[in-house]
């Protein structure tokens, strides 16, 4: 368990998870079409990514060497009746045959489905746990999005570590951040959610995050969906790994971008 942390969490404590994993309910998500393609650039920045098995076999090389979280719970799509009604998809097993270093499930709280999602994690985690793979709950909100703030952030990450989640993702959220973070006795990470015009605002919610006590994030869509992803996955790097300011992350992908620019043109 501990080793299998280590290669996800790095040294300094901080994290930064790729998740390529949309399709699992939305399909072939914008630029997330080819997610093999979509991801190669991104690699050497990310510590880790998190997708299903079957991008996994198709999309990926099993040459590298990047620690795979793989998303093990599903079942719903996005035009389907209620996106909480999720079961596991995929074994312990299959896990660990594909050499997972963690494997992550949404619970949906406070949804009808509340219940079922629940107790797939606590079944996860009695699974996991014999075989030391760390289980990352996901609170996931669904359609609601106005559902993140701190107090229903705050119930989703305790739940999720009471039942023995390993590691949280959740949002960020602008108020209050710092009662989710200090409520949950394991590391937290943030996800972005759908992408937004501003990269500064992008950076501002890691680099807040991170002074509130989350360990880095869990970010895909903006940083996959931006015209410049490397530059975005670059500078949010340099936010968790290097202390960079929401100002320097921006210095650092203006210098990115147009260095790109010069080269296509
Ligand atoms: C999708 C997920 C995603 O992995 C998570 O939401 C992070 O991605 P994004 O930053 O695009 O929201 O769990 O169900």
């Amino acid at each position: 368990m501990r080793n299998r942390l280590a290669h996800l969490i790095q040294r300094d404590g901080r994290a930064l998870f790729l998740p390529i994993d949309h399709g699992y309910f939305q399909g072939p998500t914008h630029k997330l079409e080819q997610p093999g393609k979509t991801i190669a650039p991104l690699l050497p920045y990310a510590d880790a990514i998190m997708l299903t098995r079957g991008i996994l076999r198709s999309c990926i090389d099993p040459l590298i060497t990047k620690p795979i979280i793989l998303r093990v719970s599903g079942g719903t799509s996005i035009i389907g009746e209620d996106l909480s009604h999720e079961g596991i998809t995929t074994s312990v097993k299959e896990a660990i045959r594909l050499n997972a270093a963690a494997v992550s499930l949404s619970i949906f709280v406070g949804s009808k489905y509340e219940h079922e999602s629940l107790m797939n994690l606590s079944r996860l985690v009695n699974e996991c746990e014999e075989y030391g793979i760390p289980v990352m709950a996901v609170t996931a909100v669904g359609r609601e999005l106005e559902k993140r703030e701190a107090r229903y952030l705050a119930l989703c990450c305790r739940i999720a570590a009471e039942l023995g989640a390993r590691v949280v993702k959740t949002y960020y959220c602008s108020e209050g951040f710092e009662k989710v973070v200090q409520g949950c006795p394991v590391p937290i990470v943030i996800a972005g959610g759908p992408k937004v015009e501003s990269e500064l605002e992008v950076f501002g919610w890691v680099y807040d995050a991170l002074q509130k006590g989350a360990i880095g994030v869990n970010l895909g869509r903006n940083i996959w969906q931006h015209d410049y992803p490397v530059a975005m996955i670059r500078a949010i790097r340099a936010i968790i790994h290097e202390n960079a300011t929401p100002q320097e992350a921006y210095k650092l992908f203006n210098e990115l971008k147009a260095e790109k620019s010069k080269i296509e043109k």
